[in-house]
């Protein structure tokens, strides 16, 4: 074999007047191959068995990678030692059944094999032509996943980055299609423009991203207005239909309404036909943010919570938070296709090239905002062809019964206290020993005493049971107070594992309350 190429070492660099092709030869690259598939097994054999964070600080982590720009090229399979000796040691075991944190999918096997696949021909399905079994695999899984969720099929939509490109793409399709006049020439400057583009959200569930569309769209984050919530933190329609009429007699333009289909803390569901309602009276642009919940709706037990999802002018669902799918795949649905491409569509005269019109077919380019993008369908076809609508069911209806398991766990404990029921499967809750608790029934300073005692007991545990690599799990704020939040988003997660989580959090949680009071002379 040519010395050069399995180094990689660049004959030109030696001297030589040699073309270089740095390609693998076939063989070559299968052994290669075969090497890392067995890495990747290994890997997920070993997974529930270890620790799910590196339990290392950020300068430790950037000590490991500091070495100098490589001049000369290595033997690929030095490259690929690289991961077992270095990525891997120093990674977050996200796929772990014990990993709990943000709102993140445990990634599928076949979706591993689709990624390298969809590497292999590195289509660019951002338009038809270097992309059309992509783009049709897209446009196809866009209808799957509406169906699956009772939405309408025949809707437009795209695979993006994730919940936060899906929002910016659905809030900024609603501000093209109910401003008072058309923003794609002149945009916020026009001098048509007169109050305010303002957008919706509950107080206490809206999602930070919704922030980033308004930064997106340059309105200003005071543009996102945080409409009150109901006991059990899901939006008030009533309260939302008040605000609008307020702003509207300011002289504003409330433009979009956005419901939460699966909260961030809790995983609440808003009420979605009133607010569907709300959008229509006031013809605003509805959008459900069902990044974390909306495939819920494949489940009939859950069926109720939805009614009115089917009105949405436009739904968020991420695959790779509860399709489980590799990073990165967001999706956003939108009711009508034509109000997508109105929003994004442009022409240049080297965009649609020259090969004769019958092959042409949805260029991805006029439909959102990036022109390249991945062939990310193809992990989520070959997911949902894996496991199938029946599967996918089952996988969810497991995750929502570990969240019951954990809420059945703090109800029967003591030393936690409930916050919510579980509506889906995330989670919040708190270490609140009863002991302690009742010391907070006396002066309104005793109270605060005990309540900033909790909030840094609650961080502790957070924080030590990450250190000791036994489970992810991270705090969030709930009415003002820290919590212990817990996303079981993981296809791998069993009932057993919240037990063995629960009782480790039990025993820390003992031994920051024994430091707490050692600190504190009791
Ligand atoms: C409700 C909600 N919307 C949007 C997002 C943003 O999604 P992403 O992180 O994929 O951009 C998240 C992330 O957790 C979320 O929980």
């Amino acid at each position: 074999m040519d010395e050069s190429r399995q180094t990689g070492m660049d004959s030109a660099g030696n001297g030589s007047d040699d073309w270089w092709n740095p390609d693998l030869e076939p063989e070559e690259f299968r052994r290669l191959g075969y090497q890392a598939v067995d890495m990747i097994a290994d890997y997920f054999g070993a997974l529930d068995e270890l620790p799910v964070f590196p339990g290392k600080s950020s300068e430790e982590i950037a000590r490991v990678f500091a070495e100098p720009l490589p001049q000369q090229g290595s033997h690929p399979d030095e490259v690929l030692q690289e991961w077992s000796r270095r990525v891997l040691p120093n990674s977050t075991h996200v796929g772990s059944p014990r990993y709990f944190g943000y709102v993140n999918g445990s990634g599928t096997m076949i979706g591993v094999l689709a990624d390298a696949l969809a590497a292999s021909v590195n289509m660019n399905p951002g338009g038809w032509k270097p992309g059309p079994s992509a783009t049709e695999i897209e446009r196809r899984t866009i209808a799957w996943i509406a169906e699956m969720i009772g939405y309408p099929s025949d809707c437009g939509g795209l695979l993006t980055s994730g919940g936060t490109m899906a929002n910016y793409t659905g809030i900024m399709t609603g501000l093209r299609n109910t401003a008072q006049y058309d923003t794609t020439a002149e945009g916020l400057q026009s001098g048509e423009r007169n109050g305010r583009f303002l957008i919706y959200m509950a107080d206490h569930e809206g999602h930070v991203s919704i922030k980033r569309v308004a930064d997106l769209l340059n309105l200003g984050r005071s543009a996102v207005r945080r409409v009150p919530s109901r006991a059990d933190f899901t939006m008030d329609p009533e309260a939302l239909q008040r605000m609008i009429a307020q702003d509207k007699v300011q002289g504003d333009h409330p433009f979009c309404v956005v419901a939460q289909v699966g909260s961030i803390n809790v995983g609440a569901i808003d009420p979605l036909e009133a607010i569907a309602d709300v959008c229509e009276e006031n013809r605003m642009w509805f959008h459900a943010d069902g990044a974390c919940g909306a495939v819920g709706a494949v489940l009939p037990e859950k069926r109720e919570l939805y009614a009115g999802l089917e009105r949405a002018d436009s739904v968020t669902l991420d695959p790779h938070k509860w399709l489980f799918l590799p990073y990165e795949c967001g999706c956003l649905l939108v009711q009508d296709p034509e109000k997508l491409r109105r929003s994004f569509s442009m022409t240049a005269p080297y965009l649609r090239g020259t090969l004769p019109t019958e092959y042409t077919g949805q260029d991805y380019f006029e439909y959102g905002p990036q022109m390249s993008r991945g062939f990310r369908a193809l992990k989520v076809w070959m997911t949902l062809k894996h496991y199938g609508v029946e599967g996918y069911r089952r996988l969810l209806s497991q995750g929502v019964r570990c969240a019951e398991h954990l809420d059945h766990r703090v109800q029967a404990s003591k030393d936690f206290e409930r916050l919510h029921a579980p509506t889906l499967y995330i989670y919040s809750f708190s270490y609140a020993p009863q002991e302690l608790q009742e010391q907070a029934n006396g002066s309104r300073a005793e109270q605060e005493r005990v309540e900033s005692a909790l909030d840094w007991m609650n961080q502790r545990i957070a924080d030590e049971i990450q250190a000791r690599g036994t489970a992810f799990i991270m705090t969030s704020r709930v009415h003002g107070r820290t919590v212990l939040r817990m996303s079981i988003c993981s296809h791998r997660t069993t009932l057993e594992h919240i037990d063995t989580v629960f009782d480790a959090l039990a025993e820390i949680g003992r031994e920051a309350y024994g430091e707490w009071k050692s600190n504190n002379g009791q």
